[in-house]
């Protein structure tokens, strides 16, 4: 069975399946790190780098629909990138996610 291609500027970054709620899952897709997140009953994607350092927010902890940078501490939405708090004052980008069957599909090359 062949499977349908991926929409214009979309790219297959894992099974919908192997991502853990509120479990941060780190993917790279054209050479951005990406942090995906499943909440809440739906997918979120958002660059993988925190806007205050060069740190892993996929590491931080998930809450609110909102990822915890785990150095200092400014929580990200996951809907729009924004901080929540400081030290941080600069939004992450944001990406627009698709589920095609069992397939998480993520364009970093349109921000959301
Ligand atoms: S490095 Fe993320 S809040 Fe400082």
């Amino acid at each position: 069975m062949s499977t349908p291609a991926a929409p214009a500027g979309f790219a297959r970054v894992c099974a919908l399946g192997e991502l853990e709620e509120d479990t941060p899952h780190r993917v790279e897709v054209d050479g951005v790190p990406v942090s995906l997140v499943r909440t809440q009953g739906e997918v979120f994607a958002i660059n993988d780098i925190c806007s205050h350092a060069n740190v892993s927010l996929s590491e931080g902890e998930v809450e609110d629909c909102q990822i915890e940078c785990w150095l200092h501490g400014s929580s990200f939405d996951l809907r729009t990138g924004k901080p929540s708090g400081l030290p941080a004052t600069r939004p992450v980008p944001v990406y627009p996610v698709k589920i095609v069957g069992d397939d998480v599909l993520v364009s970093v090359t349109q921000e959301s």
